[in-house]
Formats: C-alpha cells, sequence, structure tokens
C-alpha cells in the first residue's frame, strides 16, 4: 500500500478516541556520505512535542518514542505476516516519528524485500554493487580487518538525494554487529526547519539547491582514497555528475510538514547564488541540521528493522568499531520529485 493512501486509511486514529492509547563539514572531499571516515495535515499537533506515551495499537503492537526529536521502536509485531491494521500503526509511527526501530525481526533477503514491498515500491538504486542473487538489497558491510577507512554512510546524507525522484523510505536490517560500536544516528530535519528564525524561513522557502552524485562521479574520490572495500560502489560515472535542483525546504507528500532537504555529502550549493554567498549559507545549515537535539542515536541489536523516511531525515553511521565486523542489509523503498513550499 502506498504511503499516500494509508495516511488517508489511518488518518486520526491516535487521536480519535477509536483506538487504545496506555500511559503506561561539508563533507570532507576525500568521503562521501556512504563512504566516509570517519506528522502530519491530519495530525495539528507534531508528534515530537506531544507528551511522551506509550500507544499500543493494535493490542499486540507497542510503539516507544526514542528521542523528543525523531525515532521510535516498536515490538510486537512481525512485519512478515502483519495484518493491515499492525501494519497501518508501523506506518502511522514512521509519519510520527521519521524513524522506527522494529525489534526481532529475522529476514532473509527475500524476505525484507517482501517486507520492503510493504511500504511502497521497491526502488533498485543505482552505483552500489548489489547482493549477488538479490538485486534490490546491499549489504552494508565493514570487514573487522578494514581499519582506518571511510566507511559507507559515514557522513550526514538523505539517501540519493541527489536522484530527480530519491528513496522514501529506507530499510536497514541488523545482520552482524560489533559488540559495542557501529550506531546509527538520525536528525530530524522538521525539527531543523521549524527552528530556524522566521526571517530565514522566508529566504529559504522559495530556494533550490543543486546535488549532484559526485561520489559515483568524475569527481569522486581517487584510486588512492581509503574507502571500504566491502561495499562496492561505481565511481568515475559521469551519470553521476548530472546536477538536479531540488527545493531547498521540503513539503512532506505524507504529513504536509516543512523539512530541510539540503546535505553535506550531495548539496553543491544554493541555486542563484554566488559561491561567496551559497558556501556559508549551506554550511550554517549543516550545521543547524545535525544539533544534537534533532538527533536520536541507535544502539543496535540483531534482528532489529530499521526503517526511516529520508524526506524529513539525515542520518550517519558512526565509524567506531575498527577491528569488528559489521554487517546490515539495506533495501529502499522509492520517492517523489521533492516539492517545495511554493
Ligand atoms: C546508510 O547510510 O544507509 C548506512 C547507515 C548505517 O550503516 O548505519
Amino acid at each position: 500500500m502506498e504511503i499516500a493512501q494509508w495516511t488517508a486509511r489511518v488518518g486520526h486514529r491516535h487521536g480519535g478516541g477509536a483506538q487504545r492509547s496506555s500511559s503506561t563539514s561539508r563533507a570532507d572531499r576525500g568521503d562521501d556520505g556512504h563512504n566516509a571516515r570517519s506528522a502530519s495535515t491530519c495530525d495539528p499537533v507534531p508528534r515530537c512535542q506531544t507528551p511522551h506515551v506509550t500507544s499500543v495499537v493494535p493490542d499486540s503492537v507497542v510503539v516507544r518514542p526514542l528521542a523528543p526529536a525523531c525515532g521510535a521502536e516498536i515490538s510486537g509485531v512481525d512485519l512478515r505476516t502483519a495484518s493491515a491494521d499492525e501494519l497501518a500503526v508501523v506506518q502511522r509511527a514512521i509519519a510520527d516519528h521519521g524513524v522506527v526501530v522494529v525489534r526481532d525481526q529475522s529476514l532473509t533477503p527475500t524476505e525484507q524485500v517482501a517486507v520492503t514491498a510493504r511500504f511502497g515500491p521497491v526502488l533498485r538504486v543505482p552505483y552500489i554493487q548489489h547482493l549477488a542473487e538479490h538485486p534490490d538489497v546491499i549489504a552494508v558491510l565493514k570487514e573487522a580487518d578494514e581499519r582506518n577507512i571511510s566507511t559507507f554512510g559515514g557522513t550526514w546524507h538523505s539517501d540519493f538525494s541527489f536522484l530527480p525522484e530519491p528513496p522514501s523510505l529506507t530499510l536497514l536490517h541488523a545482520v552482524e554487529l560489533p559488540e559495542v560500536g557501529g550506531d546509527t544516528v538520525w536528525a530530524s530535519q522538521y525539527a531543523a526547519y521549524d527552528t530556524l528564525s522566521a526571517a530565514m524561513q522566508r529566504l529559504l522557502d522559495p530556494l533550490r539547491a543543486v546535488q549532484t552524485g559526485w561520489p559515483n562521479g568524475t569527481r569522486g574520490p581517487g584510486p588512492n582514497a581509503a574507502v571500504s572495500r566491502s561495499v562496492v560502489m561505481t565511481r568515475n560515472d559521469p551519470s553521476a555528475d548530472v546536477e538536479v535542483a531540488h527545493p531547498i525546504v521540503r513539503v512532506h507528500p505524507v504529513t504536509g510538514r516543512k523539512a530541510l532537504f539540503v546535505n553535506p555529502v550531495y548539496t553543491q550549493r544554493i541555486e542563484g547564488m554566488t559561491d561567496a554567498e551559497s558556501t556559508p549559507l549551506l554550511q550554517f545549515l549543516f550545521d543547524h541540521a545535525v544539533r544534537a537535539e534533532r538527533c536520536v542515536r541507535h544502539r543496535w541489536r540483531p534482528g532489529d528493522l530499521a526503517i526511516w523516511d529520508n524526506r524529513c531525515l539525515l542520518h550517519l553511521a558512526v565509524n567506531d568499531y575498527d577491528g569488528s565486523r559489521r554487517l546490515l542489509h539495506r533495501t529502499t523503498v522509492a520517492g517523489e520529485a521533492p516539492i517545495g513550499p511554493g
């Protein structure tokens, strides 16, 4: 079921009484977001501003917020067999919290693709080598012997924001994890927009920024860059140099809320501005976007399935686990051309 459809269907359920509610640097140019060192129109009150109650709808599914700005943990559902009502709870939680971590999902790659398809059309992503038998799944892998290298997703980004129609959702399933470390952090771009001054919001609302997939293009990391060997990426492909202009402020097609939509990996400059104007303004936005209070940091457990919305979040893989192996499987849901407030 498409996201837009289910929003209409679940509508006001959380607030309507039909359901129970219990009380219970610009990137270092040697790096890129995928290889680096290191809710709603139907809901007038943004979820992140509501008190933290645990919702239980239907009975079995438990949604527990993880941080004020974004993030929730979900338990009591098997996404392979979830009913339409259970799936609607998960979809609603994604709209409310931006990212959810669904616990205890043991998915084969085939099952992960099937689960992904329950959230929308599966997107086969370009430029990254997929699993041999599963063209819709990529392995986010760093081997224990890969030390002092960049890692996939290690700089703040929104997945493939340089595509004309960037992916809406990403699903990341933990397979093998370090004992400690290898967390993922997400930052709410609703919060980033909402906390700008009204004057800055007015300036940004009509603007667009140019994005490219330069890490995969002719200006990407050279042959000597210390990048992970475990995620094989296309390099030097001129098609990735193509410039795509997207609104800096994106109106979320499901929630109707405004979110910042720039990131230090793919965003190059602000359309219509000189470099002297654009560079410092973008740098301000990159810093503002990921302040700690907009973030949730997730410590993975085997079987966790994170599902996040690239239209209202940035994310980052923390590269602090040299000497350990980390493997997650990633799938994506197709998105739409970003629309600005104008
Ligand atoms: C990614 O950017 O999709 C990877 C995130 C992670 O490995 O934690």
